[in-house]
């Protein structure tokens, strides 16, 4: 087996799910545990995973490193990785770059990987993590054949290409339909939900687009959990688009509405989940936690005038 120990950064809902799947293969998940929350020390300690104790063993020990942290962490875990790496004097270590990134941000991780040393591969992951089995790992670049050996501990790895950072400019095009989707439909059951109109919204829905509900109700539920960390894939998309020399509008007004979703949801939102509700249950709490509420920036002074 090319690919026995696998580094996983880290192990949030998705490194959760690559730990169980590679252990149940025959694989061994290491992970490191270091600086991080109390919900991803708990979710290691319910995974098969390998905890070491630094950054610097994981490097010494993996096959492979994977990089699966929120977006504004990736250019950081490539620069840790790096400096591990170059610590020890690890060389040729592959990593692979699994993140919802821009193409720039991509390349800043490159150029930090391989400055220690490293072997980077651009990638991303499409598909739900708890059903990794019929997900997509897409990867690109010079040495993205490398990694076809994962197919055996079941990843589906697909090659995109020979572009260096063509994977991750392929996830954020991705999950702007994805989010954007889910922020659209946040928004209009938020205000079908104030006119008391939601079960007959979503019923006309389910007659002009049969199945559709359905299948978005999940991306908006998870929003509890996940706002915070999609709102990041948005601005990663606009700026992409920035750099290609576009201005996007619709990209980010859905980072606005994912924010706004993480804010109105931070300390109400669920740890776990299992703990997340149906559709109508995530769209009252919405508007009871205060989603969308106009504010009165005036106050009581604005009302004189
Ligand atoms: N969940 C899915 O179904 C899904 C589907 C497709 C793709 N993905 C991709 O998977 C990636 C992760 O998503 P997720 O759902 O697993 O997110 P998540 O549950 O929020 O987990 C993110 C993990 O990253 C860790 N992290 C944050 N900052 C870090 C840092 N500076 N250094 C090291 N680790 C850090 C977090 O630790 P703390 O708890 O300490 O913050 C947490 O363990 C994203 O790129 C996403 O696009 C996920």
């Amino acid at each position: 087996m090319e690919f026995r120990r696998i580094g996983i950064l880290n192990i949030g809902e998705m490194g959760y799910h690559w730990a169980r799947l590679l252990a149940a293969r025959g694989a061994e998940p290491l992970t490191c545990v270091a600086g991080r929350s109390e919900a991803t020390r708990q979710r290691c300690d319910e995974a098969p995973v390998r905890q070491v104790e630094s950054l610097e063993r994981l490097v010494e020990e993996a096959d492979l490193v994977v990089s699966i942290v929120v977006p504004s962490a990736a250019l950081e875990v490539a620069r840790s990785v790096a400096r591990a790496a170059a610590a020890v004097k690890r060389q040729g270590l592959p990593f692979l770059e699994a993140n919802a990134i821009s193409p720039m941000t991509a390349d800043a991780a490159r150029a930090e990987l391989e400055g220690g040393g490293g072997v980077y591969v651009d990638g991303c992951i499409i598909g739900s993590a708890r059903r990794l089995e019929t997900a997509a790992v897409y990867v690109s670049g010079p040495e993205a054949e490398r990694l076809a050996p994962l197919r055996e501990l079941g990843l589906p790895i697909r090659v995109l290409g020979e572009g260096a950072t063509q994977a991750s400019a392929f996830k954020v095009v991705y999950a702007g339909f994805t989010k954007g989707l889910a922020g659209l439909l946040t928004e209009l059951l938020t205000g079908a939900h104030k006119m008391g109109l939601l079960e007959q919204i979503l019923e006309r829905y389910e007659e002009s687009f049969p199945g559709l509900p359905g299948k978005a109700s999940g991306s908006i539920t998870s929003l509890r959990l996940h706002a915070a960390r999609r709102g990041e894939e948005m601005a990663e998309l606009a700026d992409t688009f920035r750099h290609a020399g576009l201005e996007p509008v619709v990209t980010p007004a859905i980072e606005r509405l994912l924010k706004a979703v993480a804010a109105a949801e931070s300390g109400h939102g669920p740890k776990h989940r299992d703990e997340l509700g149906s559709l109508p249950e995530t769209v009252e709490g919405f508007v009871e936690h205060g989603l969308l509420a106009a504010h009165d920036e005036g106050g009581d002074e604005g009302k004189d005038r």
